[in-house]
């Protein structure tokens, strides 16, 4: 008999114009956007893809972490709205001051003309409010954001009709006007008035929709319903759902699940819980490995990124992801648990074929582990993409080796686009093993890569697209890397 957790709650609660909020006997995959649209009389939030690529339906969720206040842009429209549970939501509707006045953000979209047919305007409204809120913590203008700031908090929005120059201004003209404070202090008292201590449990017309606190809690349910779908940032699942209209059947989300939100480094080891967002993924590893930061900030849009974990995009495997390769070439390992216990596997050694993956059914992903940089290893990793923001890769190429007495040793090469999964390149990397980094060496690879793989043509590239760039990049990697003396444990460096 399924095991369900002791005292689990049924009711969804979350905070919405400073009041609690409590939704009863709901479908499991209602999405935010649609119940504030449909239920909550907020029709400013819009939306134009159902898919998490315009930012139409931009909002900021608040939640608590370590105590504290956290603001994040998502997309509404593939959030689903148990997952809300716990936090506070945040409309274009909320902005509007007391006294009727606009907010600085809405003030400045005016000033600058960022506004033309407008039905963009509420999304691109909450992305610059959401960094707004990063710059002015403490009630005052903390600090000015650089344009490539402002370009990043963007990246999520599309706008068809101005150019995105005027709402680029208007994201700093924001802060020239009087600095209008946000009550973090009276919205942590309101979210720790619904901090859930047991786990949610939801049914509906007989399907289930869980949200364990503890792992404990969350391996006895996977052991109880191994064929439920596991259910992290939603990124993914939330456009199985909204666009191919696939029946997930009963969800167990991950998202509350304390041990697997935290950030852990020891000596040789950075090792990343399964739910930790991409965004917090990113910002742990910039100083680790600054230069892989042109890819992180390339990876979807900051929104996707806020709601997109790194073990979903691992768990996912999709043969286009981008983490996959550079964690591949740096030897990451992945740790699966289930109620009978936990194990380790190299992360190359996760992908089976074209969407499988060796997960068994009773369990979980709870962790990547990542090493930190050794002394002498270079490393790149690059990203080829029809859009240069917010789009799936063509070809993502992750390179790395180490030199010894002038020699390559232990060369990694791992390609995503190539394969049906994320794989390595054996017979480049062994056309590299043992010689001299010199242009012979790269041009045997770039042949050897054309072994190695036999691209599919799709969409996104054709094979032969696919396999030239992939020698081009490698290439470049030769250009990059020829002359640079072996770099040191604490100045590895990775270009995008
Ligand atoms: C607009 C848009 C742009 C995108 N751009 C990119 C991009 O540039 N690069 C890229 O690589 N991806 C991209 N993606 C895909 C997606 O954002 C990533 O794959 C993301 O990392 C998925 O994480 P998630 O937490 O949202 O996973 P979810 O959607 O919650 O889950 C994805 C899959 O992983 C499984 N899963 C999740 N966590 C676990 C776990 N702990 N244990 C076992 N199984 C688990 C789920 O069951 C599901 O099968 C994009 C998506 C969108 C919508
Ligand atoms: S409606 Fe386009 S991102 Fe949500
Ligand atoms: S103002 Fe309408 S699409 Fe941007």
């Amino acid at each position: 008999m399924a095991t369900q957790p002791e005292m689990a709650r049924s009711q969804i609660r979350f905070i919405l114009g400073g009041k609690i909020v409590s939704v009863d006997a709901i479908e499991p995959t209602r999405t935010v956007l649609a119940h504030l649209r449909e239920s909550l009389g907020r029709p400013g939030t819009k939306e134009g893809c159902a898919e998490g690529d315009c930012g139409a339906c931009t909002v900021v969720m608040g939640e608590l972490c370590d105590g504290q206040v956290r603001m994040k842009a998502v997309n509404s429209c593939i959030q689903f709205l148990p997952t809300l549970d716990g936090k506070a939501l945040f409309t274009v509707e909320d902005l509007r001051r007391e006294d009727g006045t606009l907010h600085p953000v809405q003030e400045a979209m005016v000033e600058c003309h960022g506004s033309q047919c407008g039905f963009c305007t509420p999304g691109f409204v909450m992305s610059l409010w959401g960094m707004y809120l990063q710059h002015t913590k403490s009630g005052v203008n903390d600090s000015r954001p650089e344009e490539s700031e402002i370009r990043s908090a963007l990246t999520g929005n599309l706008c068809r009709c101005t150019g995105y120059r005027p709402i680029i201004e208007a994201g700093a003209k924001m802060f020239d006007l009087p600095i209008v404070d946000f009550h973090r202090d009276a919205l942590r008292e309101n979210l720790l008035a619904i901090k859930r201590e047991s786990a949610l449990s939801i049914e509906y017309k007989g399907q289930h929709f869980f949200a364990p606190n503890s792992l404990a809690e969350l391996l006895q349910l996977r052991a109880t319903h191994p064929k439920a779908t596991v259910l992290a940032g939603s990124t993914d699942v939330g456009l199985w759902v909204n666009k191919q209209f696939r029946d997930p059947g009963d969800i167990i989300f991950i998202g509350e699940v304390a041990e697997l939100k935290t950030i852990q480094a020891n000596a040789t080891m950075l090792t990343i819980g399964a739910a930790v967002s991409l965004s917090d993924t990113y910002e742990a590893l910039r100083e680790i490995y600054p230069g892989m930061n042109e890819m992180w900030e390339r990876f979807a849009s900051q929104p996707i990124r806020n709601a997109g974990t790194l073990g979903g995009n691992v768990a996912n495997g999709s043969p286009i992801g981008d983490s996959m390769p550079a964690l591949i070439v740096l030897g990451a390992l992945v740790t699966l648990a289930s109620v009978a216990g936990t194990r380790q596997l190299a992360l190359e050694d996760l992908y089976i074929t074209y969407m499988k993956n060796a997960i068994a059914p009773n369990e979980v992903l709870t962790a990547i582990e990542i090493p930190l940089p050794k002394s002498g290893r270079q490393f790149r990793t690059y990203k080829v993409s029809k859009r240069f923001d917010s789009d799936i890769s063509a070809v993502c190429a992750a390179f790395s080796f180490l030199l010894v007495d002038g020699r390559i040793t232990d060369a990694r090469v791992a390609f995503g686009g190539m394969a049906a999964t994320p794989r390595r390149a054996a017979l480049t990397e062994a056309a590299m093993n043992g010689k001299q980094w010199n242009e012979a060496t790269a041009r045997a690879a770039m042949a050897a890569l054309a072994i190695d793989y036999v691209p599919l043509s799709d969409m996104r590239a054709s094979s032969e697209y696919r396999l030239s760039t992939a020698q081009n990049l490698l290439y470049r990697f030769y250009l990059e890397t020829r002359m640079v003396e072996p770099l040191s444990a604490t100045s590895v460096s990775v270009f995008a």
